[in-house]
């Protein structure tokens, strides 16, 4: 068991600047979201229900309350350079008892390929390990090949495949389960 802990407002990362997410970054959101929404909806199912600024707005709001309860941690992923938004990365699925967390993440197209989520992820893990937990998980579509290589890029370990527990798009697809240990 580790105490409730909460994360840093801003970390920084080789190239990366992550941010508390918070209404500030609403519009930009928004923008990002819309312009990016056939590439994100394939493996994010909370894009086709965001059709407006204000469905961005509430979803900060959420992620407010969830920082606030130290139930997650939501970040914005900056540009460190042009202070331009790439994406989001967040914890979740924090287990205080099992010392275990959940890496979910997005950056918007034209930013792949550039190891902006590799920078991003290493460098919320650091934090998140500092923080005493033991077991960050990553997860992610089986046929999501670009987020299982982020998960592997960064030494996370293949542990197994959940079958057919994602129904997306009328189809059931396998989910595959990376770890990284702190130990
Ligand atoms: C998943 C996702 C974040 C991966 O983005 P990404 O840019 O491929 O991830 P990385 O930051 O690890 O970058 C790796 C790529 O950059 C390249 N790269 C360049 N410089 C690099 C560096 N310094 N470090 C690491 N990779 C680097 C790698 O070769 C790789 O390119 P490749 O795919 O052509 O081989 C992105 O595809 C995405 O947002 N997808 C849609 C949303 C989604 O699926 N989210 C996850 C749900 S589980």
């Amino acid at each position: 068991m580790i105490e409730a802990f909460t994360l840093n407002d801003k970390l920084e990362g080789k190239n990366v600047r992550l941010l508390r997410r918070e209404h500030s970054f609403d519009g930009e959101m928004w923008q990002t979201v819309n312009q990016n929404r056939d590439f994100l909806r394939q493996y994010l199912f909370w894009v086709d229900k965001t059709k407006s600024f204000d469905d961005v707005s509430a979803a900060t709001k959420k992620f407010a309350q969830g920082w606030a309860e130290q139930r997650k941690f939501a970040y914005v992923i900056l540009d460190k350079h042009s202070g331009r938004l790439l994406g989001s990365i967040d914890i979740h699925d924090i287990d205080l008892t099992n010392r275990i967390a959940a890496i979910g993440y997005w950056l918007r197209k034209d930013k792949t390929g550039f190891g902006y989520m590799s920078d991003a992820v290493q460098t919320l893990e650091k934090a998140v390990f500092a923080k005493g937990v033991r077991r960050l998980e990553i997860t992610c579509d089986s046929k999501n090949r670009a987020s299982a290589g982020v998960a592997m890029r960064n030494g996370y370990e293949y542990e197994g495949t959940q079958r057919e527990v994602i129904y997306t798009y009328g189809e059931f697809h396998d989910r595959e389960i990376y770890v990284k240990f702190n130990r």
